[in-house]
């Protein structure tokens, strides 16, 4: 089962308009559907305050938009908070929730993540559903139980048409930031038990479901991490921020690891 690959920029609390704008062009100018005959798509995602300049920039291009986070209800006095239709209108396509920053920062829960991610399907976008385990909590042996609970509350109620236009994001929180980017076996172990998870809970679906890995990722390991059979792209933080290294990382398959 083939599944296209989908590498996504998380910009997280940077850039201003002007730097969002030169940014987003220079990753439009560059990107082309397929990178030497395999479907690879490209989404960035700036803060709330860039996401409508960068959407008309990208228009007509392949570019895809992504939000942050959103809020669950679909208006109403919640001061502060963006609602999937909102981002919708700016043209997103991808909202990321229950990213570890925001659940060990903002509080953000497992019931949160699923109210989140039902909203976003309900708006007819695409949640990238973020899990992942701490170094303690992968140390304690805890990672597999970890993981499944965060999938299990996160999909609750989920129909196999919902998981299909799902994304599902491993992002070890001991990676992220850090520099010390897991291993391709590691990647590949937890990529495979949340297929399998899948599989387990919705059936045949779980084939097509795409699987994203985050933590580090940088032009000289994501070749690596491509190969394992149960990676299909990339969730990159702070590679995202400049436009060369991220164009780097999309085009993995010209730069094979040297790493
Ligand atoms: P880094 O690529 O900076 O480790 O961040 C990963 C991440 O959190 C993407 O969402």
């Amino acid at each position: 089962m083939s599944r296209s690959a989908l590498i996504v920029g998380n910009w997280k609390m940077y850039k201003t308009v002007a730097e969002g704008l030169e940014l987003a062009t220079a990753i439009k100018n560059a990107t082309a559907p397929t990178v030497r005959g395999r479907e690879i798509a490209v989404a960035i995602a700036p803060p709330f305050t860039a996401l409508y300049p960068i959407g008309k920039r990208l228009e007509g291009s392949t570019v895809a938009l992504a939000a942050q986070d959103c809020f669950w209800e679909a208006q109403g006095a919640f001061t502060g908070e963006v609602s999937a239709a909102m981002l919708a209108d700016v043209g997103c396509r991808f909202v990321i929730v229950g990213h570890s920053e925001r659940r060990q920062q903002f509080g953000e829960t497992d019931a949160a993540v699923n109210l989140k991610a039902k909203a976003i399907l309900k708006a007819g976008l695409s949640p990238i559903i973020c899990v992942g385990e701490t170094e303690k909590e992968r140390d304690a042996g805890e990672m597999r139980g970890r993981i499944i609970s965060q999938l299990a509350e996160g999909l609750f109620g989920f129909t196999s048409e919902m998981a299909q236009r799902s994304v599902i994001a491993y992002e070890p929180v001991w990676a992220i930031g850090t520099g010390r980017v897991a291993t391709t076996e590691q990647a590949q172990e937890v990529h495979a038990l949340i297929r399998q998870y899948l599989h387990a809970q919705l059936g045949e679906v779980a084939q097509s479901v795409r699987i994203l890995y985050g933590g580090s990722v940088k032009p000289n390991n994501i070749a690596g991490l491509m190969a394992q059979p149960d990676v299909d792209g990339a969730l990159v933080g702070g590679a995202s921020l400049r436009a060369e290294e991220f164009l780097q990382i999309v085009r993995f398959h010209e730069a094979p690891a040297t790493s």
